[in-house]
C-alpha cells in the first residue's frame, strides 16, 4: 500500500558537514577542471532573530547564522580567465551550472549567480587587491531564494576563495570586516541589487552558537556578540521553508527602500534611526500623509525597539523561561508588523507561523526580506517533530504544498 500524503513524516533538510561540503565541492572541481583546487571554503546562511528591513534605515538587528553553508573550492590561475561552475545551476537565475568570463572584461549587470561571483573579484580589484584569473566551483546545502541571503552565502563563500587563492591577509576581524563590505558592494553596484550591509556582515563576522547584534547607524555597522544559548535550555530554532516566494520580490524590497528613504525625508530627518532615537518617534511617524509610507516607516521604527528588547532579554539575567516567552512574544509582534505595516508576508508565511504558535512554538516569524521563503520559530527542541507535523497538517487543509523543514 503507498503511504498517503497524511502519513508522510515532515520533510527536513540536513545541513552538510563541514567535510561533506568540502568533500562535494572538490567532486565538482576535479569533473569541470580536473585534478586538485588549492582551497575550499565556506559561508554560511543569514537568519534574522529579529530585526527586518531595518538596515538601510541605520537601524537594528539581531541575527544569527545557519548550519547550512555553501561551498567553494578555487584554484588560482595565472592568466585572466574565470571560470566557475555551480551544482545549483538549476535552481539559482543565471545562465545554468557553468559561467566563464575574463578578469578585463567584467561588466556590472545583473545576471543572476555569475555576477554575484564576478562582483566581488571586481570589488577586491576596486580595493586595490592584486587578482588574478580563477577556477571556481560551487556547491550549496543552503536553500535559494528563502530568506537566508544565500546570495550572502556566496559572495562570502567567494571572497573567502579570492582571499585563499590570492594569499590575502584578511583573517582578523578587520579582514571580515573588508571582505564584507567587498561583498557588500558586490551586490549594490555590480550587481546593482540595492540592498542593505545585514546579509553580508552577518555571514562573514558572527560565529556558529552565537548572535549579533548589528548597529547600522555606523559604517561600516557596530557588531556586539551574544551566547546563543537557546539549545542550552532546551530550545531550538526551526526553519519552516515554504518553497515559495514572489517572483517580483527585488522590485518589492526596492521599493520598500524607497518608502524608507521617503518617510525620513518628509519627516526631515536622516535616517529613521535617527528619528527612532527620539522621544516621541511614532508621533512623529503619524505626519506622514501617506498611508502606506506611514505604516512602512511605523514598522522600522517599531522594529528597532523590538531589536534592543530582544537584547536586552537575551543578555538579561532574569528567569529564563520568561526572558525566552518574552522573546517569542517579540518574535511574533514583529511578524504582525512585517505583515500589517509593512506588506512583507505572504499566506504561506502567515500559515506557518500561525501553525507553528498553536502548536506550541514560544515565537514564530518570517526570517529575512520576506515576500515568502521561510519562517523561524522558537520551540522546545522536545516539540520539534510535533510542531512540524502540526504545520504540516495546516498546509494540507489549505492545499498548499508542505514546507521542508531546518534546524539552525
Ligand atoms: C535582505 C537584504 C538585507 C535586509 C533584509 C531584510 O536580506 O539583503 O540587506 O534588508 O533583506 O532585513
Amino acid at each position: 500500500m503507498t503511504a498517503s500524503p497524511d502519513d508522510e513524516a515532515p520533510r527536513w533538510l540536513e545541513p552538510w558537514s563541514l567535510d561533506e561540503g568540502a568533500d562535494r565541492a572538490r567532486a565538482l572541481f576535479g569533473e569541470h577542471f580536473g585534478g586538485e583546487p588549492d582551497a575550499i571554503v565556506s559561508a554560511p546562511g543569514r537568519l534574522t532573530i529579529v530585526g527586518d528591513h531595518t538596515d538601510y534605515s541605520e537601524g537594528l538587528t539581531l541575527a544569527t547564522v545557519t548550519a547550512a553553508r555553501t561551498f567553494v573550492a578555487v584554484r588560482r590561475r595565472e592568466d585572466q580567465a574565470l571560470r566557475v561552475v555551480t551544482a545549483q545551476g538549476d535552481a539559482v537565475r543565471g545562465p545554468g551550472a557553468r559561467w566563464e568570463g575574463a578578469l578585463d572584461a567584467l561588466a556590472p549587470g545583473d545576471d543572476g549567480w555569475p555576477s554575484r561571483v564576478a562582483g566581488v573579484i571586481w570589488a577586491l580589484e576596486e580595493r586595490g587587491y592584486p587578482v588574478t584569473g580563477l577556477d571556481l566551483a560551487i556547491d550549496s546545502c543552503l536553500p535559494p531564494s528563502a530568506g537566508l541571503g544565500s546570495s550572502a552565502a556566496l559572495t562570502a563563500s567567494v571572497a573567502h576563495a579570492c582571499e585563499a587563492a590570492w594569499g590575502l591577509a584578511l583573517d582578523t576581524e578587520a579582514g571580515a570586516i573588508e571582505l564584507a563590505e567587498a561583498c557588500w558592494e558586490a551586490e549594490n553596484s555590480y550587481v546593482g541589487f540595492p540592498c542593505g550591509r545585514l546579509d553580508t556582515h552577518t555571514v562573514l563576522r558572527c560565529q556558529d552558537g552565537e548572535a549579533v547584534l548589528l548597529d547600522f547607524a555606523e559604517v561600516p555597522p557596530a557588531l556586539t556578540h551574544y551566547p546563543l544559548y537557546f539549545p542550552d535550555y532546551g530550545l531550538r530554532l526551526l526553519l519552516v521553508d515554504t518553497g515559495a516566494r514572489d517572483p517580483g520580490w527585488r522590485e518589492a524590497y526596492a521599493r520598500r527602500s524607497r518608502d524608507a528613504s521617503l518617510a525620513a525625508a518628509t519627516l526631515g530627518v536622516s535616517s529613521l534611526r535617527a528619528l527612532a532615537d527620539e522621544p516621541g518617534a511614532l508621533a512623529r511617524v503619524r505626519d506622514i500623509a501617506d498611508p502606506t509610507v506611514h505604516r512602512r516607516a511605523r514598522h522600522i521604527v517599531t522594529e528597532d525597539q523590538r531589536v534592543r528588547e530582544t537584547v536586552a532579554e537575551l543578555a538579561g539575567l532574569g528567569p529564563a523561561h520568561d526572558r525566552f516567552t518574552e522573546i517569542g512574544a517579540l518574535m511574533l509582534t514583529s511578524h504582525r508588523s512585517l505583515r500589517s505595516d509593512f506588506g512583507a508576508s505572504t499566506p504561506e508565511l502567515d500559515i506557518a507561523v500561525e501553525a507553528a504558535m498553536e502548536a506550541g512554538a514560544l515565537g514564530a516569524r518570517l526570517a529575512g526580506a520576506g515576500f515568502g521563503g521561510c519562517a523561524v520559530a522558537l520551540v522546545r527542541a522536545t516539540q520539534l517533530d510535533q510542531v512540524a507535523r502540526a504545520v504540516d497538517a495546516v498546509f494540507d487543509t489549505y492545499a498548499v504544498p508542505r514546507p521542508r523543514y531546518l534546524l539552525v
